[in-house]
């Protein structure tokens, strides 16, 4: 039987999560959970209903009620539903973003999103990423992974990805955006962004996606790299 490797991914925005988790799922062949997109989907429904963000018991109780489903076996093509409907496009807008900490800091909604987590990688393993998955959904993960990077590298890489889209913002924007965004889930209470003690740290602001997993790769058993590729 293949084992169900779990191989958390945390750390700040930017530093190359999304991207390299996507590329390493699919190497390895097993599932990729994006953890921010569930937190970014339920803050869409709250949005959406035009539910104060005060009223944590009600986004709770709602919450208990919303489908967030990842979908597609590529990851690399992975698509957000919430309630049935592909919701990929409209949590990714910028207005959304600055809305996820009210949800995100929100230690009992946390721990609901937690459960789920939990649950979607039990089942059949995966590559998750986020900011506390290493220390609060797996802390017992096979491979724990922190990523970090420098801020203007960062912010760069979050630049030409808004550019991409046709949203032309300055690197003055981007970078206050996201210091705003690593002061509040470094300082958040539950889940706040940080690596656990046995977290691998790694730099990626000179390395390339394909460089990063080598450097992953090289650190992991070659049986777990094997055993779940072939
Ligand atoms: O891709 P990016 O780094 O911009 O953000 P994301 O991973 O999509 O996550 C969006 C927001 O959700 C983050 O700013 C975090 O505040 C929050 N988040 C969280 O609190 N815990 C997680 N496990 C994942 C995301
Ligand atoms: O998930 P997170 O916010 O940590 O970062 P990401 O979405 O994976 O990466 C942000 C942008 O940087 C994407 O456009 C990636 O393609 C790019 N990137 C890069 O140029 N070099 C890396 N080593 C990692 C990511």
């Amino acid at each position: 039987m293949k084992k169900k490797l779990i191989i958390a991914i945390d750390g700040p925005a930017g530093s190359g999560k999304s991207s390299t988790a996507k590329a390493f799922a699919k190497y390895l062949n097993i599932p990729y959970i994006d953890t921010g997109a569930m937190y970014r989907a339920l803050t869409l429904k709250v949005m959406i209903l035009n539910i104060p963000f005060k009223n944590v018991k009600q986004i709770v109780s709602l919450f208990k009620k919303t489908k967030i489903d990842l979908k597609g076996r590529d990851p690399l093509k992975q698509k957000v539903f919430l309630d049935g409907k592909d919701v990929s496009k409209a949590i990714r807008e910028p207005e959304l973003t600055k809305n996820v900490f009210h949800v995100a800091q929100e230690a009992l909604i946390r721990r609901e999103m937690v459960k789920r987590q939990r649950q979607l990688g039990k089942t059949n393993g995966a590559v998750m990423e986020g900011r506390d998955i290493g220390t609060m959904v797996f802390p017992k993960a096979d491979y724990k992974f922190y990523f970090e990077a420098k801020p203007e590298v960062r912010a760069r890489r979050r630049q030409r990805e808004l550019l991409a889209t046709g949203k032309k913002v300055s690197m003055a924007e981007v970078m206050k955006d996201i210091q705003k965004r690593d002061k509040t889930d470094i300082e958040r209470k539950e889940g706040a962004l940080r690596p656990a003690k046995d977290a691998i740290r790694l730099d990626t602001s000179e390395l390339t996606i394909p460089q990063t997993i080598d450097k992953m790769t090289a650190l992991m058993k070659p049986s777990h790299v094997r055993a779940v590729n072939s």
